[in-house]
């Protein structure tokens, strides 16, 4: 094995490198894992030309995938895995141990949730590398797709050694995802790198070509050691979750200041050492990712006696700004939930998905029910994903039921149906005229011209 030095390699050196053998080629993939990372990403490898199975020990989740019935929405998914199923590129299947065999690279993609003590639970991935290990029937590169805690490749090592011979070894490569739910099919054709943490030159030539046709196109790749690799992704998780705690701060002070949060954020924006993007205010970011990753460094800083005060003031920003939702909505209501009706609108921690994982509805429905609120609720497609979480609320079947004696309306997710509103049904349903838009993606004067009152955040 031979150490690559970290340096970056833009597409066009590879594609270069690649004229030399401008042959494709083709590779049979295990994608272990079915969740939203996991079938992304083995229907776009499959659409790269590649023999994909995609294998989950969910023998239901497997028998509807073959059904043609995709358990998340993504858009553009379920079209990807049609047409890849179709022409026998792309399998799923409850035999890991068959398509570990069969493969010559093994993507991990299973989940790793948060623990109670903050620590990333990765008892899924060590089971697929046992898994590995005693299916092991030549050379195999084991990637790993999920996010796992810096330092892991080593732990794989040491679980996989005892298995490995002269002919069946492994090289372990760190690829990590930075597709965006909502987006996913989108991103993993258009990503804005391809990040290969790797310490063996062989494992980095295949890895670059699975991703040829990315290259092709241009995409910038990184070829890096595992650890740097591992930590990339955990340090982009982080940073977003810093800038997005940062302008809800600065929101925050706008209020309080006069000032309006969506031209500073253009004002700060502007500066391309800032950048114009992740600078929305809103009521706090969930999802699946940055809360889980966050927590996870932080719990990693713990481990090494570092203490990462940024990500931990990020962290507490945002329990902090759910909070401040919950206060706001108890002033526009003069300080009183009891027995009020809060028509919700948007479940889901971001729009475009379903997944309701950390969204700051939970928190913010949870505190004002303890204040003794009634919550009817709507989402496009999050509400049965959430009943799970939070049976005793009104699940409403469309936007407008929501409103029904509603004392206030408040708008959590930015789900682009929900720009569209009639004053006029809203006046009828409403008891009170009330509207909090924290994701402000409602036209403020023909509301506040219609006796509304109106409150964005941040301004
Ligand atoms: C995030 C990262 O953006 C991806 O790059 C990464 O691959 C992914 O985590 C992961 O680790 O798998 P995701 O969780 O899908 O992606 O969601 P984001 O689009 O990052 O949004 C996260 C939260 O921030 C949402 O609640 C969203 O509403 C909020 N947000 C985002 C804002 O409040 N303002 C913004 O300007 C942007």
């Amino acid at each position: 094995m031979k150490n690559i030095a970290i340096s970056i390699i833009f597409c066009h050196l590879l594609v270069n490198a690649q004229e030399t053998n401008s042959d494709n080629k083709y590779y049979k993939i295990a994608v272990i894992g079915t969740g939203y990372v996991g079938l992304v990403l083995g229907a776009g490898l499959a659409e790269f030309g590649h023999y994909v199975e995609c294998a989950d020990i969910d023998q239901e989740k497997v028998n509807k995938l073959n059904d043609g019935i995709i358990p998340i929405f993504e858009p553009g998914l379920s079209e990807l895995v049609k047409k890849n199923c179709d022409n026998n590129s792309l399998l799923f299947t409850s035999d890991v141990d068959s398509a570990i065999q069969k493969a010559d690279i093994v993507f991990i993609a299973v989940g790793t949730p948060t623990k109670e003590d903050g620590k990333a639970d990765v008892s899924a991935v060590l089971s697929v590398v046992t898994r590995i290990g005693k299916n092991l029937n030549g050379h195999k590169i084991i990637c790993t797709k999920s996010t796992v805690p810096i330092g892991m490749s080593h732990t794989i090592q040491s679980l996989i050694q005892p298995f490995e011979t002269s002919t069946n070894f492994v090289d372990i490569v760190s690829n990590p995802e930075f597709l965006r739910e909502g987006t996913a099919v989108q991103d993993f054709f258009n990503p804005d790198r391809v990040v290969i943490g790797a310490n063996s030159e062989q494992a980095t030539k295949i890895l670059c070509d699975i991703y040829k046709p990315l290259l092709q196109k241009n995409i910038p790749f990184l070829i890096t050691d595992i650890a740097s690799s591992e930590t990339i992704k955990y340090a982009s998780n982080g940073f977003l979750a810093v800038k997005l705690s940062f302008i809800n701060e600065i929101a925050r002070l706008c209020e309080k200041v006069g000032a309006n949060c969506y031209d500073v954020a253009k004002g700060i924006g502007l500066d391309p050492r800032i950048g114009n993007l992740f600078l929305k205010p809103g009521p706090g970011y969930g999802g699946s990712c940055l809360p889980k990753d966050t927590k996870a460094l932080l719990s990693k800083g713990k481990e090494i006696g570092l203490e990462l005060k940024l990500i931990k003031a990020a962290i507490e920003a945002n329990d902090d700004q759910k909070s401040y939702i919950v206060e706001k909505i108890k002033t526009l209501l003069h300080n009183n939930l009891a027995e009020k009706t809060i028509a919700i609108w948007g479940l889901a921690f971001k729009a475009n998905t379903d997944d309701i994982r950390e969204s700051c509805a939970i928190t913010i429905v949870q505190q004002l029910l303890e204040q003794g609120a009634h919550i009817k609720a709507y989402d496009p497609i999050a509400s049965n994903n959430m009943r799970r979480i939070l049976p005793d609320i009104t699940y409403c079947s469309n936007k407008e039921d929501a409103l029904e004696g509603a004392d206030v309306l408040v708008i959590l997710t930015d789900w682009q149906e929900f720009t569209s509103i009639n004053t006029s049904t809203l006046s009828n349903l409403m008891k009170q005229k009330i509207i909090y838009d924290t994701r402000n993606i409602l036209c403020e004067l023909p509301l506040r011209t219609t006796g509304f009152t109106y409150c964005g955040l941040g301004k």
